[in-house]
């Protein structure tokens, strides 16, 4: 909502994300140019929003890779299980936050690219 007094944004559970949100989570205090994530998920959907900086996604499906920048926190990039994703923080004071469908799992991490490799095999697209 664009207001004199300031921008407001809102983000409500199976409105405007396509699933029940189970958590929240932010990254922060990230030193500029650092990469994060390089994994992908089994099983997890969630929508990255970038509160504050400058972030690059980098999505790759196994087949094809498609990169995202994210500078304006009323915006999200949704991000669907079976995709592999990097993240570069681009700006000092970058905040990335993570709304999610499900509870931190582990076993829900694929952190290995060769075994991603194998678990995509043309399953997923990215879709945006
Ligand atoms: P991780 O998702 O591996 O972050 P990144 O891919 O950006 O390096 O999370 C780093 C650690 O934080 C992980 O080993 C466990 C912990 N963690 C939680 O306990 N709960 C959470 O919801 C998340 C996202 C991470």
């Amino acid at each position: 909502m664009k207001d004199p007094r300031g921008d407001l944004s809102f983000i409500e559970s199976n409105k405007h994300i396509p699933f029940p949100l189970k958590r929240v989570y932010y990254i922060y205090n990230v030193p500029k140019n650092e990469r994060r994530a390089s994994h992908a998920h089994k099983e997890l959907s969630q929508l990255a929003v970038c509160l504050s900086g400058a972030l690059e996604i980098i999505l790759d499906d196994g087949f094809n890779k498609k990169d995202f920048i994210l500078n304006d926190p009323s915006k999200g990039l949704l991000i669907l299980p079976g995709i592999w994703r990097d993240i570069n923080f681009l700006e000092n004071s970058t905040i990335c936050m993570c709304l999610a469908d499900r509870y931190y799992s582990e076993i829900d991490y694929i952190r290995d690219y060769e075994e991603f490799l194998k678990f995509a095999n043309g399953k997923n697209e990215i879709i945006n």
